[in-house]
């Protein structure tokens, strides 16, 4: 409950790599996500070239963070896994959360960067990683050590008890 009450974006990253102990908690983290009909419709890239993540921060005006962290992770949909239409998003999503959230808990700091809908933003990504016909991409996650530790940044509640309606 401390992560999620805890965790927020980070941008800002030291040049310290990540492990590949530490990759690999995330993809673990990632893929044991829920997904429709457990399908598990996911692959994600680990980009540490600094001309891919260069090339990455360009496929959307808000992706700067693929190039100031050490690694970028792009979470892409792989349709021959769809079995229900529409849900590879809920999946994709769900996925990301995961490493977000993966990566507070290990004291990494990560933000999500929007790539899909904006069919523009999923076009380059594709490009920039030359990825099949059957994939594509959803999100990207920058992550790396924070700049700035993330205890120092108080978790703040968004609780708001107009939103919730009990049914009983
Ligand atoms: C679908 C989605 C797309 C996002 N896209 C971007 C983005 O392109 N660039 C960015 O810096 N942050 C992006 N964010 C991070 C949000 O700005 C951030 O989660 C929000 O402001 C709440 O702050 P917090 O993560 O610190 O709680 C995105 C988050 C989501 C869920």
């Amino acid at each position: 409950m401390q992560t999620l009450l805890a965790r927020h974006s980070c941008r800002q990253f030291t040049e310290t790599p990540l492990t590949q102990q530490e990759v690999d908690s995330l993809l673990h983290a990632a893929m044991q996500a829920p997904s429709a009909g457990n399908e598990q419709p996911w692959h994600f890239y680990v980009c540490t070239s600094a001309e891919v993540r260069h090339q990455l921060r360009q496929a959307s005006p808000y992706a700067g963070p693929a190039e100031a962290a050490p690694c970028a992770i792009v979470v892409c949909v792989d349709k021959t896994k769809i079995k229900y239409q529409g849900n590879e998003v809920q999946d994709c999503a769900a996925a990301s959360q995961n490493i977000l959230l993966a990566a507070y808990d290990m004291g990494l700091g990560a933000v999500w960067l929007g790539i899909t809908p904006e069919a523009d933003r999923v076009e380059r990504v594709n490009r920039i990683l030359s990825l099949p016909e059957t994939m594509t991409a959803f999100s990207i996650i920058a992550v790396g050590h924070p700049r700035v530790p993330q205890t120092t940044a108080p978790a703040q509640s968004r609780f708001d008890a107009s939103r919730v309606h009990v049914v009983a």
